[in-house]
């Protein structure tokens, strides 16, 4: 059942108590940001992964160069819940430890892996995981232009409710996160598999790409049998399903077509509600999966021949309106209908991701892909007062 009062009752304290110094922004379509976006800034640094080495090791490389910054992180992230309530710290750090072999493999071992490297208790690692499973809010994009190339888009938004810092208009966790972000390259047989971008620290996938063969994003769908309620109920041995961010590392290493792939993120069942945004490589290959848990609620796809030339995902349901305190897909679909299927392309669609406020406080980068050549760039992001949290 979907908690819309709940959302609103909690957006709007949160609207009440945030906002009387920042108000709502919303601006013009932007232009010429790709270009301008200032490179030195903004790129984060590319790793191998390599899936044919121990589960245990394969991401020493990576913690090696952000082993700290995660260590940074996941203290902020426990200082925040201490101040919520210090016996829920106790409560964690006695029960996740024991939640570890209940992992599927290989995650279970490479979350040990990363804890053994960086000297981090396995059961602030698995936090540090779990926390994704619950706060992402985000806005994707999928975009055919007039020549058939599809183009597949996002912002990842984190760290909503993370202790806003009321004197720099920022939230707490989101400015940890930023230095976390990587770009990681799952080598299987000595080449590329797949490539993601990931914080560092965490194991599963929310922004993925398999060149020549799929592009994938996550995006949070938020709803009372939501994420938070899922993970609660398989810590305490409640619920089966797939984690929603491990079954696309399962996509992306076996998905041998986008078929396959919109086939395996529809049938499987999952510990939450979500949406998985796909892309081809081919004209029309490109879709929304609204999923509940066990079924898959919807399936949009584009469709040209309708007018429907892209598709645009940030945390609600296409068939409802967004709240009126959180509408990012009015913003972002009015830009992309502002730009024309002809323009169609990474820089068009990055202006679009650079609109406020489908760019927010929380956006800590955009990524831009294309199947066909399996190009993925990230860029780190910040957004400029004046700017709407979320
Ligand atoms: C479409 O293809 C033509 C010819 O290959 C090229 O000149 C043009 O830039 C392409 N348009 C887009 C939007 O990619
Ligand atoms: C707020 O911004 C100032 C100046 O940029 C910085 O020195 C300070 O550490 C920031 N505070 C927090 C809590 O991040
Ligand atoms: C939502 O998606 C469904 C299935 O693709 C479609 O029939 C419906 O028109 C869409 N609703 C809106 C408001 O776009
Ligand atoms: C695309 O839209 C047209 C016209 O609305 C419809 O006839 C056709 O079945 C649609 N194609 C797909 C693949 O949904």
């Amino acid at each position: 059942m979907h908690c819309n009062l709940c959302l609103v009752i909690v957006w709007s304290v949160l609207a009440l108590t945030l906002c009387q110094d920042v108000p709502p922004f919303t601006e013009d379509c932007q232009h010429g940001m790709y270009k301008n976006h200032d490179r030195s800034l903004g790129v984060p640094p590319t790793f191998k992964v390599d899936l044919d080495k121990d589960p245990m090791t394969r991401w020493n490389d990576v913690m090696k160069h952000k082993g700290n910054e995660m260590k940074a992180m996941i203290g902020q992230v426990k200082n925040l819940l201490n101040n919520i309530s210090p016996k829920l710290i106790e409560t964690v750090e006695k029960y996740l430890p024991n939640i570890i072999n209940k992992l599927p493999s290989p995650y279970d071992d490479e979350i040990k892996g990363i804890a053994m490297a960086t000297g981090a208790p396995d059961a602030d690692v698995l936090l540090f995981n779990i926390f994704y499973e619950i706060f992402t809010v985000c806005t994707s994009i999928v975009a055919q232009d007039t020549n058939g190339t599809l183009y597949h888009a996002r912002n990842l938004d984190f760290g909503l409710f993370m202790g806003w810092d009321v004197k720099n208009h920022t939230w707490l966790i989101t400015e940890y996160l930023r230095p976390l972000v990587v770009n990681v390259e799952f080598v299987k047989g000595g080449k590329v598999l797949y490539k993601a971008v990931n914080f560092a620290g965490y194991v599963g996938v929310l922004t993925g790409i398999k060149p020549g063969v799929l592009s994938f994003t996550l995006n949070e769908r938020f709803n009372l049998d939501g994420g938070f309620v899922g993970m609660l109920e398989w810590i305490l041995g409640d619920r089966e399903g797939h984690w929603t961010s491990f079954l696309p590392r399962t996509v992306l290493e076996s998905a041998a077509s986008y078929d396959d792939a919109v086939s395996m993120l529809t049938k499987d069942e999952l510990l939450a509600p979500v949406y998985y945004i796909v892309s081809g490589s081919k004209p029309g290959e490109g879709a929304v999966i609204t999923r509940d848990r066990k079924e898959t609620a919807n399936v949009l796809k584009l469709n040209v021949t309708a007018g429907d030339w892209y598709v645009v995902e940030t945390n609600y349901d296409n068939w409802s309106n967004p709240p009126f305190f959180d509408n990012r897909r009015k913003p972002a679909k009015k830009c992309l209908d502002e730009t024309g299927q002809k323009r169609s392309q990474f820089p068009s669609i990055y202006d679009v991701l650079s609109t406020k406020p489908v760019l927010n406080k929380l956006t800590t980068y955009t990524a831009l892909m294309r199947v066909d050549t399996g190009a993925l760039e990230t860029y780190i992001r910040y957004c400029s007062d004046p700017c709407y949290p979320w």
